[in-house]
């Protein structure tokens, strides 16, 4: 099939090129020429697992266009996948939506608007009215949420744990369905709404277990027990299972943040107050900051105090930091008067930290620091060699704020090690 992809951002980029490796012709539309220039170069613009490779390797599929009437011209498919981005008032904000919307040009063929940005739920109902508004009936809609992790994107794509399509009309859900064959995965039909729903609501599952964890991570450390062990214990019950049940420094990223603070709001304009996902929300918020009252209750007042940040990304395999831990962190720390430096393999901190020393390595970041801070899970800080990280600082007090690394080797090398809910 002929696809459009608006969006040649993290979603659309990886849907357009995973649709290419699935045999279709895709093209993807961006408004920010350099992006596209980019791209059309062979150069991809975001930090991805294998997406270099599955763009080249699909070159004679797939292209990249500023112009609306080149992406549509034949489409029988034009997925939306466009940003979100939260408002001022943490609802979802739809302008670049609606700007899609509003670009699709009259054509008398049948296509099918796929929407793969995370919505509220009634947005589908919204778009509809909409399209019918400017005339577009034969334009059909149907909700294709996105479940796939940054930097598992390819592979979570290409075997996900289940494709969502939820449509108005069944025709044009089989066409999306149509789409994915290739896919060995279950797949949900749902009316729009319930669609919209199923992505909001799976995304406020994981971020309650991330601050249930995380609470239990903190009554451990008023009380003497290991989360890891606990997180192992509980993990093992069927009914509970393993995952995300690793006690940090909190959540971040482009999803998890806005996705629920977007529930939140959708709930709280329905006239429901989601007492749950808003201390879920309080909690992560919390847990950032206090790694500051750990650094505090060691080293006494921050000023003056030099600290390193190691991972700056929200996530390993990303270069993302949209929403980082690390972002509150260098916040904070900059406000008690600490002296911050910081280093990640890919992220790029020198374009949204202000007042931050980058380092070119996670040892320069090093040098002279009166504590260091492990915020993100890298291997390379798993790998890294720590005797002589431990020389490069003044003070070896280190705040793994993962749970990444071994407490006994590191107390070994002279560290004091401060890990999340560890005994
Ligand atoms: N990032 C993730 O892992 C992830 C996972 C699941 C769902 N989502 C959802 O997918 C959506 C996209 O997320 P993202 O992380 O890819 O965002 P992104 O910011 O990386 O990419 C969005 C892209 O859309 C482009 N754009 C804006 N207006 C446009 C228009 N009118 N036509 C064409 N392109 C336009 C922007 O220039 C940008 O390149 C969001 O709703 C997000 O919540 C993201």
């Amino acid at each position: 099939m002929k696809i459009a992809v608006f969006g040649a951002g993290y979603v659309g980029l990886v849907t357009g090129a995973c649709f290419a490796d699935l045999g279709h012709d895709v093209v993807v539309r961006d408004i920010v020429e350099q992006r596209i220039d980019a791209l059309r170069r062979g150069e991809v613009p975001i930090h991805e697992e294998g997406l270099v490779e599955l763009i080249d390797r699909n070159r004679e599929r797939l292209s990249f266009t500023t112009e609306v009437a080149e992406a549509v011209e034949g489409a029988e498919v034009v997925y939306v996948a466009v940003g979100t981005p939260p408002t001022y008032s943490g609802d979802a904000d739809l302008s670049a939506v609606w700007t899609v919307v509003d670009e699709l040009p009259v054509s008398d063929d049948r296509i099918v608007l796929a929407m793969k940005s995370t919505v509220p739920v009634g947005t589908g109902r919204t778009v509809r009215l909409r399209l019918d508004d400017r005339g577009l009936a034969n334009v059909g809609y149907v909700s294709n949420p996105e479940f796939t992790a940054e930097g598992t994107a390819v592979r979570d794509f290409m075997h996900p744990d289940r494709i969502v399509i939820g449509a108005f009309e069944d025709g044009d859900g089989d066409v999306v369905e149509r789409l994915h064959e290739g896919i060995d995965a279950p797949v949900i039909r749902a009316d729009v709404a319930s669609a919209e729903m199923i992505k909001l609501a799976a995304n406020a599952a994981l971020v309650t277990r991330i601050s249930f964890i995380n609470e239990i991570a903190n009554v451990c450390e008023a009380t003497g027990a290991d989360v890891l062990k606990v997180a192992e214990g509980i993990g093992l019950d069927r009914r509970i299972g393993p995952s995300f049940l690793r006690a940090g420094i909190g959540f971040g990223g482009s999803c998890f943040p806005k996705d629920s603070l977007a529930l939140k709001q959708l709930a709280a304009n329905s006239g429901y107050n989601f007492q749950l996902l808003n201390a879920v929300i309080e909690v992560n918020e919390l847990q950032k900051r206090r790694v500051v009252g750990k650094l505090e209750r060691k080293l006494g007042p921050l000023r003056g105090k030099k600290i390193a940040l190691l991972g700056l990304a929200f996530k390993p395999g990303t270069d993302d930091m949209r929403e980082a831990p690390s972002l509150v962190l260098a916040g904070r720390l900059h406000a008690e008067g600490a002296e911050v430096s910081a280093w990640d393999p890919v992220a790029d901190g020198s374009v949204m930290l202000d007042g931050v020393r980058i380092a070119d390595s996670a040892l320069e970041a090093l040098d002279g620091a009166d504590a260091a801070v492990l915020v993100t899970e890298w291997p390379e800080l798993r790998d890294l060699d720590w005797s002589a990280a431990g020389s490069r600082m003044r003070n070896r007090l280190l705040v793994d704020g993962r749970n990444m690394l071994d407490p006994d080797e590191l107390r070994a090398l002279g560290f004091e090690y401060e890990g999340i809910g560890r005994a």
